[in-house]
């Protein structure tokens, strides 16, 4: 596929894909009730959580169409609080829909008129929405193999003293099929001093690992035998990565391109087409340029795909290094 950016709804952008054309997709959908993005059939504004979740299931089911057979989706997403007066929750209550007004007016037990479809969720309440997309994308076909937490170093403070600031968001790992392509060496990290004295001397500088010592044998041969010398190891499931580093006028919402470049140099080979339907200011398609894979984007919002086309044609084309 060639380098584009389709400006329409994400399910009609996907629809006007063929079948298995994509090797991944990384993407960060709108947060649920965060934010209003100013245009007719944004996501993240529906009357429920359960709308919410059915909405962004259909958009990946068809993501997973256009994947091939062995390709992976790389999905990260936060979780939101029930009337939370932040966001869209922060608007006069005259001005929500009826099932978030039941929320607001709130009154100390759960209000009467509250949507059954809210199943239980009172304000205050920290929805769950990353998991529940999580189960519904997995009920929905999906393989989940990693839950991969980004640890936002940098993350803003919030008003809140009754709990602590939220700094993470997760980062799901998801394939079309049992067996998929993953190149962990793409994206193995250092070791550590205290693995490095552990593979060294059978035990860590500060002793601590000492009882780990007995246990030699695993898979049949010498761990630390096998592990001497070795400077990496497998990438772990906590990632910690400042929230920015990219500005671009009137999109707040951002991911970091150093949350997106393990996801591609694990997910693809140079060449590959990555895809990310809810484009934004262009993150993905920008590092896929920069690492010698194509993109394919889809945005509703005409202004961003504009913006984001003008982002990704400032970078130079790359050199490939040899092995790729
Ligand atoms: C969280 S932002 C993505 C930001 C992007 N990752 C980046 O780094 O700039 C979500 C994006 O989804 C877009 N969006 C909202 N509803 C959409 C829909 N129905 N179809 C396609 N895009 C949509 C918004 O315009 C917004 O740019």
């Amino acid at each position: 596929m060639d380098n584009q950016i389709i400006c329409a709804d994400a399910l009609d952008g996907l629809r006007s894909l063929p079948d298995g054309c994509i090797s991944m997709c990384v993407t960060s959908p709108p947060y649920y009730g965060l934010r209003d993005y100013g245009i007719d059939g944004q996501i993240g504004t529906e009357q429920s959580p359960a709308a919410y979740i059915a909405r962004l299931t259909e958009v990946f089911r068809e993501v997973r169409r256009v994947l091939r057979d062995d390709g992976t989706l790389w999905l990260n997403i936060a979780d939101s609080y029930a009337g939370s007066g932040k966001g869209l929750w922060s608007r006069p209550v005259a001005e929500q829909p009826p099932s978030k007004q039941a929320y607001l007016q709130e009154t100390g037990s759960v209000p009467a008129d509250m949507p059954v479809m809210w199943d239980g969720i009172k304000p205050k309440d920290m929805i769950g929405i990353p998991w529940m997309l999580a189960f519904a994308l997995r009920r929905d076909g999906w393989y989940l193999r990693s839950d991969i937490i980004w640890n936002k170093i940098n993350c803003l403070p919030e008003s809140v003293s009754d709990r602590p600031t939220k700094s993470y968001e997760h980062l799901f790992l998801l394939a079309k099929s049992r067996s998929y392509y993953y190149n962990s060496d793409a994206i193995k990290e250092p070791i550590t001093d205290s693995s490095r004295a552990r593979y060294e001397h059978g035990r860590s500088e500060d002793n601590k690992y000492h009882a780990f010592c007995s246990v030699q044998t695993i898979n049949g041969s010498d761990y630390f035998e096998r592990m001497q010398g070795r400077e990496t190891r497998n990438k772990r499931d906590v990632w910690h990565i400042s929230t920015n580093s990219f500005r671009m006028n009137g999109h707040f919402a951002m991911f970091p391109e150093k949350l997106v470049e393990p996801c591609i140099l694990a997910g693809s080979a140079a060449g590959d087409t990555v895809l990310d339907p809810f484009f934004g200011s262009g993150t993905t398609g920008a590092v896929a340029k920069r690492l010698g894979r194509r993109y394919i984007g889809i945005d509703i919002n005409p202004e961003y795909c504009r913006k984001a086309q003008e982002r990704i044609d400032e970078i130079p084309e790359p050199i490939l290094r040899e092995e790729e």
